[in-house]
Parts: C-alpha cells; structure tokens; sequence
C-alpha cells in the first residue's frame, strides 16, 4: 500500500519526504487555501519535492472551464494528478481529460457507484472519503470494501485512493481491505509508528544494558 500525505504544508511535507515514506501528495482547495500561496507556484514547489503524483483539484463546475483548469495544471510538472470532482459534469470532464491523456484522481466519491462510474471511463484513481462518511454515522469501511470488490470483480485499474483518514486504525482498515493506496493528514502519519509499549519497552531494554556496563 503507498502512503500520501494529504496536506499542501511544505514544511510537513519536507518532513514526510526525509523519512523516505511519502509516495504521493494530495491536495484539495481547503488545504491550498490554508497556506496562503499562489497556487500552481505552491503546487509546483511540492512537485519539486516529492516526485511521485501530486493531485490538484480544480475548482471550476462545469465541464469546459473545468477542462480548461485540468490542461493548466497538468502543465505545472509532469507528476500532477488533476482532481476533479465526482459530479456529472466532472465525469464528463474526465472523459476528456483521458482522451488528452491527462491523468485525473476522482474526489468526493461517496458511494460505490460513483467509484464503478468513474472507473469504466478511465480515472487513474478514485478517492472515497471514509472520514466524512463516517462522520454522517456511514459505514466508510464498508463502501470501501465493495469499492474494492467491483474494481476486482472486472479487472478494473483504477487506483482505489482511500481518503479522508482520520487516525491509524483508518489506515489499517484501508489496508486490510486492499485500498491502493491511503492519503492521510501529517498528524496521522505521525502516528503510524507510535506505540507506548515501543518507548517503555527501549527504555527497559537501555536501563538494563546500562547496568552491565557499571
Ligand atoms: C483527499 O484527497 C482529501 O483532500 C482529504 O482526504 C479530505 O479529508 P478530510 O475529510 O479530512 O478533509
């Protein structure tokens, strides 16, 4: 499974980037407007950092313009992943987009019909939002694994991108299920190698070697 960090802080991405853990980025206007940058020149710096794909979402609705916004930031490097949005429009704009040859992350897919949709036409990913399914008292889990089901019941290539990933067991569930890939904030990242009994466990173990050396 690739880890993304879902974040457009270049500070944590930096950070994510000297571990050697971080296969991908993804971004979403909330997160770009948090860092008070121009956008493509932030996109392009993060491009710069991490040479594996870098999704930026454009934020026009209807197809052409949003088609317009797609051919502009697949210029930005050649790693850019364009993130559209799964609404009709969107899906026709992906269309396009994968006749151009321009790779598109689907985002905002909440149901497994969406994710099958979007996989006929050609997406190279799609991105449940588990988190925020949750959040409505929905299983994310669930809709994940039949995700999963109908990609691999026809052969379909589309990257699953499990997305919206709260805390590590998210990331574990993701796992256990076959999601390509998970997408999580730094914070959660952080969190993957954490575990108490690991520090109480090394200090035990350095205490005790200590006592040898007297
Ligand atoms: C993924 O591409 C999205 O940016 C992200 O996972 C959304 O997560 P959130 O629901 O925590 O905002």
């Amino acid at each position: 499974m690739k880890f993304y960090l879902d974040t457009a802080n270049l500070d944590q991405i930096r950070a994510g980037a000297e571990l050697g853990l971080v296969d991908g980025i993804t971004t979403n206007p909330s997160l770009i407007a948090k860092e008070g940058m121009d956008f493509k020149t932030l996109v392009g710096k993060i491009c710069e950092i991490i040479p594996g794909p870098v999704s930026a979402e454009v934020v026009a609705t209807e197809r052409d313009a949003m088609l317009k916004e797609a051919r502009e930031l697949a210029k930005v490097a050649d790693n850019i992943i364009v993130k559209l949005p799964t609404i009709p429009e969107g899906v026709k704009a992906l269309k396009r987009c994968v006749d151009e040859g321009i790779k598109v992350n689907m985002t905002l897919c909440f149901q497994p019909s969406q994710a099958l949709i979007v996989a006929k036409i050609g997406a190279t990913f799609c991105s449940p939002f588990l988190g925020r399914l949750d959040d409505i008292g929905h299983d994310g889990m669930t809709v994940l694994e039949e995700i999963r089901l109908i990609y691999d019941n026809f052969g379909l290539q589309t990257k699953i991108l499990a997305a919206s990933l709260r805390h590590p067991l998210h990331v574990v569930q993701a796992a256990k299920i076959g999601a390509d890939i998970a997408t999580m904030p730094y914070a959660v990242f952080d969190k993957l190698l954490d575990h108490p009994l690991t520090d109480i466990g090394l200090e035990r173990f350095l205490a005790d070697w200590k006592k040898t050396q007297s």
